[in-house]
């Protein structure tokens, strides 16, 4: 039984895999040789939730395999939740979204610096055309400044309280065990184990 993850990347699959490891379940991703040359998916959906579940509909629908995909942002509250689905293209590089949303927040103060993660993933099976959507969501605070070195995106200004670190100075085992990402797969790898596995071995 194979499950597709839409994504190259290396960390999200990684993930995947050893949440699903007990399920019986091969993990394909998007560089896989066994796959045919499918075109790239368009995100252009207006929520987290549409571009995840187009994702994976494309994907599930040209490989013909049960798919999982995953589309996620920061959303700054006090900013009418800029740069949501946007986030990845408010800019070229990291630093340079990064130094975007600083200079966004430069007038900001106090609990208006509140800013959180939000991931959906989105299950597709072409074999009934049904979908499943899985959320995770964390809360945390925009700092003034970057700081730490690991992760990746708006990790170095995204301050998690209950830790007293940002999220770039996590491990990634800390990353993964509160962040949104962590949570909608730990959700859907859940739901696999109970519903999906008979569900994508019919
Ligand atoms: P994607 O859905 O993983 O492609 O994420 C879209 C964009 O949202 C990324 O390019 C980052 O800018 C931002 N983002 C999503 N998740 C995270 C995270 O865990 N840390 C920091 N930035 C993130």
């Amino acid at each position: 039984m194979k499950l597709l993850i839409a994504t190259t990347n290396e960390g999200k699959v990684r993930e995947i895999q050893k949440l699903t490891l007990d399920l019986g379940v091969a993990i394909v991703h998007l560089g896989d040789p066994s796959l045919p040359d499918i075109p790239e998916a368009v995100e252009d959906g207006e929520t987290f939730a549409e571009n995840a579940l187009k994702k994976a509909m494309h994907y599930g629908t040209l490989s013909g395999l049960p798919t999982v995909a995953e589309d996620a942002g920061l959303e700054i509250p006090s900013l009418d939740n800029w740069p949501g689905v946007h986030s990845a293209r408010v800019a070229n590089t990291d630093e340079e979204r990064v130094a975007l949303a600083l200079g966004k927040m430069k007038e900001i103060e106090g609990e208006n610096r509140i800013g959180r993660f939000v991931s959906f993933v989105a299950f597709y099976n072409p074999s009934d055309q049904t979908s499943e959507f899985f959320k995770g969501i964390v809360e945390g605070e925009i700092l003034e400044e970057p700081r730490g070195e690991n992760g990746f995106g708006y990790d170095p200004i995204f301050y998690y309280p209950e830790l007293k670190k940002t999220f770039a100075e996590l491990t990634s085992e800390e990353k993964n065990s509160v962040s949104h990402r962590g949570q909608s797969f730990r959700k859907f790898a859940e739901w696999l184990g109970k519903f999906g596995i008979q569900l994508i071995s019919k």
